[in-house]
């Protein structure tokens, strides 16, 4: 499919303003949280994202009514009239999104029982779901394993539960409140992930009447109620996204301003960018990044969850960092194989060389296991258009700022993927100068000048 491929032409700085909406990391959870209600909620800062349109089409299945409201980016979601799907018709979902994994808890409580599909997302690592299912079984469900997807079965209510994570998983915390709000009893839930999304879903739970105390030291006390109602909510702003405008403008030598963006998720990466030698003024609208002249500096770097350095800012960032000068070092400890993309940067120029070692202050789980974890990147490099292959989300976003840095006319192949995180990203991109192109845009201009 041509529309799949963009020609980038690099070596231009982005500059200009572009908007951030919802996060793509609450926005579908959010959505999933309105089947626990009895009433309709409303979510705003909705964007028009691939994520949000897979859980529209999988809550529709289910029988509730999704509609847009009057506001620009809004949902109404009425779940009055929830039922069972067709399974081959939720099976149809299967690959497009790790969502779906979600629906298991309201799923649960409302209908007794659940199927669910083969997960997608990006291949970032095994990504195995072993956390959700024994977090479901100790709720007191039954679980079935099927080549097409996995049924789940509630014989009663489920049932309050004391749980410690192995690992302070996003997914399984929000697996964990999903369920927990309309348990029977208690639910204390240990080693929790607190990334902000999550505590904006916490927010919705409770606007829902759900009881949910964010306690000291990673622990989440949740006292079920027998009902919940809709909520009115605004989604909290994308700080995945708007890292990745700011690295492309540090990237490129550029400036852009990112309305919607928002100080308080991104202080972390604000320190870095800023160690990095960029530049960003923060305002009540939003924060402009830019870079402010001169060289960029080498710095050492450690993903890790919520308050550390998010895994999802680390590629982005990795670009900007092949134009600083002198050795960085980045260790990422989420996910074990998220440097895989820096094969394609070492292509156009850039000098990364990737290590099985935990090369960081803090041994992770991955070092004793032989996976390319840990990389050093040397700077700084001068990059050159090539043919790029998009490899997931965030990497392909990196290739994309990549391309616009170098000299010379990339080929980036497999764009689509960009949609399911990374709203109107081709409209933002040209209304900040990138010179972008699709081949089918070129056809349609050698027919009318032939
Ligand atoms: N893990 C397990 N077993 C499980 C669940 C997780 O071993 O059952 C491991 C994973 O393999 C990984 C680590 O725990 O090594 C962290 O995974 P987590 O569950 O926290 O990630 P997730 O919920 O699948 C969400 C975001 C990711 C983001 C991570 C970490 C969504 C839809 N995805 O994934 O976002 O990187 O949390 O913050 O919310 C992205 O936006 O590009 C993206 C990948």
């Amino acid at each position: 499919m041509t529309d799949d491929v963009l020609l980038v032409h690099g070596g231009n700085p982005l500059e200009g303003e572009i908007r951030v909406r919802g996060a793509k990391n609450l926005v579908p959870k959010a959505m999933v949280a309105a089947l626990l209600g009895q009433g309709p909620s409303r979510l705003r800062n909705v964007p028009d994202i691939r994520d949000v349109k897979v859980v529209r089409g999988l809550l529709q299945l289910h029988g509730v009514t999704v509609r847009t409201g009057d506001e620009d980016g809004e949902l109404i979601l009425d779940p009055s009239h929830v039922e069972s799907a067709n399974v081959a018709d939720i099976d149809a979902h299967a690959g497009s999104s790790r969502i779906p994994i979600l629906f298991c808890g309201p799923l649960l409580h409302r209908l007794g029982h659940a199927f669910i599909p083969g997960l997608g997302g990006c291949d970032i690592g095994g990504r195995p779901v072993d956390f959700h299912f024994e977090v479901l079984r100790q709720f007191g469900a039954t679980i079935e394993k099927h080549p097409q997807g996995t049924y789940l079965v509630a014989q009663q209510r489920l049932r309050g539960t004391r749980i410690e994570l192995p690992y302070p998983s996003v997914g399984a915390t929000e697996q964990v409140l999903l369920t927990a709000v309309l348990a029977e009893g208690v639910t204390e839930l240990r080693n929790a992930a607190i990334e902000p999304e999550i505590v904006d879903l916490i927010c919705v739970l409770q606007k829902m009447g759900a009881i949910i105390t964010l306690g000291t030291d990673r622990t989440i006390l949740i006292t079920g109620v027998d009902e919940l109602d809709g909520y009115n909510h605004r989604a909290l702003p994308d700080r995945l996204e708007s890292a990745s405008w700011a690295c492309a403008a540090l990237a490129t030598k550029g400036d852009i301003y990112v309305r919607g963006a928002r100080q308080l998720e991104m202080m972390t990466f604000l320190n870095t960018f800023r160690k990095v030698g960029g530049a960003f003024e923060v305002d009540d609208e939003g924060i402009r990044f830019w870079h402010p002249g001169g060289e960029l500096k080498a710095i050492a770097l450690e993903t890790d969850v919520h308050p550390g350095f998010q895994t999802d800012w680390q590629q982005p960032l990795v670009v900007a960092l092949t134009q600083a000068t002198g050795l960085s070092i980045v260790h990422e400890t989420v996910y074990e194989s998220r440097l895989g993309f820096t094969g394609a940067l070492n292509q156009m120029g850039a000098h990364i060389q990737l290590y099985r070692e935990c090369l960081g202050a803090t041994p992770c789980r991955f070092g004793a296991r032989n996976f390319l974890h840990s990389a050093v990147v040397s700077g700084p490099s001068k990059l050159i258009g090539s043919e790029l292959v998009i490899p997931d989300l965030r990497g392909g976003f990196s290739y994309l700022i990549a391309a616009l840095a170098a000299e010379g006319t990339s080929t980036v192949h497999g764009i689509d993927l960009i949609n399911r995180g990374y709203e109107n990203f081709m409209d933002k991109l040209r209304d900040l100068g990138a010179q972008v192109e699709l081949p089918s845009e070129r056809a349609d201009e050698e027919l009318v000048s032939a």
